[in-house]
C-alpha cells in the first residue's frame, strides 16, 4: 500500500516553492495536503488574500495531490493524529522563527506511530512577503476589500481597528506592524471616525461635514490603502437620505457603517449627557435600518446598530431591548458605547449579550475604558474593537509643540528634534522622488 504523506499549506499565492515540496511528497506516496482554514492562517500572519474555498479548488487541481483537508489550526497533531501519516514534509524554512514550536510538536507527534518528517531545501529567490508587497502596489478591488471584513470577523479572535482621518494616517494602518512575543501584529481595518474627520476639518463633530466631504476623506484613504473600511455614519441621516449613503458606501467598496441611535442635532457621545441630545425611538431607528438593509445591493456590506443607552444614561436595560429590536431590524452588528472610564456597563451589557439566541457581531470603542485589553474584550464576547480617535489626538500636541517652539525660538533649529528628517519624509510616500 502506498504510504500517507501530510503536507501542510496556506497555499495563499501558489509559487514554484509549493510545487517543488508536491513533488518532493509525492516521491514518498500519496499527498495529502492539510490547507490551513482562514482561521488558522489569521493566527499567526496576515488573512490570505484568497479564501479557503479559493485555495482548495487551486490546491486539489495541482498534479500529486490526492487528497484537500483542512487544517483547522497552525498546530498540525489533531490532523496528524486523525491521519497518521508515515510522512509529514515542509520546507526546511521552518528550522528557524515564529514556526520552530509548530515544528517540534510535529517531530513528537510522530513519533507516536513512528512517522517522519521529511524537509525540503527551501527555494531560494521566492519570497511571500515580497509577493504580498507587489500584490500591495497593485491594490484591490471594492469587492474583495468590502468582503474581507466578514472574513475577518469569522477568522481572527477580535478585528483590530485603528482611525483614519487622512490618505497619510490611512498609509499608517495599512503599513505599521510591530514585532510581539515572536509574531509580527497589525491593524485589521480602518475607522472613518466623524471626530477625527470633522476635527481635522477644523470642524465641529455635529454631522456639519456632510457625507459629500466625508467621502473625500474616504476617498483618500480608498485609494491608497486595501485593508477594510468601517464608516462611522453618525446619526445615519434621515432614512430618505441613508439609503443613498448605504449605496454610495457599498459601490467604493466600505465594509460597514456604523450608525447611533440619536436623533436631531447630534453631538459627540464622549459629552454624554453634558449637552443636549435626543436616543431615537426603537420604532425608528428600527425603520432606518430595515430601510438601509433593502436598499444594499451585496451580501457583504454590514449595516451596524450603535447603543447609546449608556451615553445618555439610560441604563442596562434599555440597551439590551434595543440591541435585541436592532438585530431583529436586520442589523449586521452592534456596536455598544460608553464614556465611563471604569468599563463596568460595557462588561454588564457584554456578559446578557452572551445568552442572546440571535446575536450579530459585536462592536465596542474603548477610548475611555482604555485600561481592558483585547484579551479580556475577546474574553467578553467582543468581535471588533475600534481605537477611535488616537491617530489625530496624538499628531496635534505634537504639531503644537513644534509650532510653539518655532515662536519661541524665532528659528526652527530647536524644532528640529521633534520633526522627522527631510530626507524621510521625501521618501515617505513611494514616488515622491
Ligand atoms: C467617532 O470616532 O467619531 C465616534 C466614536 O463616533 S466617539 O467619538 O466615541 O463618539
Ligand atoms: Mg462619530
Amino acid at each position: 500500500m502506498a504510504k500517507k504523506v501530510y503536507v501542510g499549506m496556506s497555499a495563499d499565492m501558489i509559487h514554484p516553492g509549493h510545487l517543488n515540496i508536491i513533488k518532493e511528497a509525492c516521491k514518498l506516496g500519496d499527498v495529502i495536503i492539510g490547507l490551513l482554514t482562514d482561521k488558522a492562517i489569521a493566527s499567526y500572519k496576515r488573512l490570505p488574500a484568497l479564501k479557503y474555498e479559493q485555495r482548495k479548488i487551486i490546491i486539489e487541481n495541482i498534479k500529486g495531490v490526492t487528497e484537500v483537508v483542512p487544517q483547522e489550526e497552525l498546530d498540525y497533531s489533531p490532523n496528524l493524529r486523525k491521519l497518521k501519516p508515515d510522512f509529514v514534509v515542509h520546507g526546511d524554512d521552518w528550522q528557524k522563527g515564529v514556526q520552530q514550536q509548530t515544528r517540534q510538536k510535529v517531530i513528537e507527534t510522530l513519533t507516536e506511530w513512528g512517522g517522519q518528517l521529511y524537509e525540503v531545501p527551501y527555494t531560494k529567490g521566492i519570497s511571500s512577503t515580497q509577493l504580498n508587497q507587489t500584490l500591495k502596489e497593485i491594490g484591490t478591488t471594492p469587492e474583495i476589500r468590502m468582503e474581507k471584513l466578514k472574513r475577518l470577523i469569522d477568522a481572527k479572535p477580535i478585528v483590530k481597528v485603528l482611525e483614519a482621518h487622512n490618505g497619510l494616517t490611512g498609509l499608517i494602518i495599512e503599513n505599521v506592524t510591530a514585532e510581539c512575543k515572536g509574531r509580527n501584529k497589525e491593524f485589521d481595518a480602518i475607522w472613518l471616525s466623524s471626530l477625527t474627520d470633522s476635527t481635522a476639518k477644523g470642524k465641529p463633530d455635529i454631522e456639519a461635514v456632510d457625507v459629500t466631504s466625508r467621502l473625500h476623506s474616504l476617498n483618500d484613504i480608498l485609494e491608497v490603502t486595501t485593508k477594510p473600511i468601517i464608516y462611522d455614519g453618525d446619526t445615519g441621516g434621515i432614512p430618505e437620505h441613508f439609503v443613498f449613503t448605504v449605496k454610495t458606501l457599498e459601490r467604493l467598496g466600505v465594509s460597514a457603517i456604523i450608525i447611533e441611535d440619536k436623533t436631531g442635532l447630534k453631538k459627540n457621545s464622549l459629552f454624554g449627557t453634558d449637552v443636549q441630545q435626543t436616543q431615537a425611538s426603537i420604532e425608528d431607528f428600527c425603520y432606518k435600518i430595515s430601510a438601509g438593509k433593502k436598499a444594499q445591493v451585496t451580501k457583504s456590506f454590514m449595516i451596524i446598530a450603535r447603543i447609546e443607552s449608556f451615553i445618555l444614561k439610560q441604563g442596562l436595560e434599555d440597551a439590551i431591548t434595543r440591541a435585541k429590536a436592532y438585530i431583529e431590524a436586520g442589523a449586521d452588528g452592534i456596536m455598544i458605547h460608553s464614556k465611563e472610564k471604569n468599563g463596568e456597563e460595557i462588561l454588564q451589557f457584554c456578559k446578557q449579550y452572551k445568552e442572546f439566541e440571535k446575536k450579530a457581531p459585536l462592536v465596542v470603542a474603548p477610548s475611555s475604558y482604555n485600561h481592558l485589553y483585547e484579551e479580556q474584550l475577546i474574553e467578553a464576547g467582543v468581535n471588533i474593537v475600534i481605537y477611535a480617535n488616537h491617530l489625530l489626538r496624538s499628531a496635534y500636541p505634537a504639531m503644537l509643540e513644534v509650532a510653539k517652539s518655532i515662536l519661541i525660538h524665532e528659528r526652527s533649529l530647536e524644532a528640529d528634534e521633534k520633526c522627522m528628517s527631510i530626507k524621510e519624509i521625501l521618501n515617505l510616500i513611494p514616488g515622491t522622488k
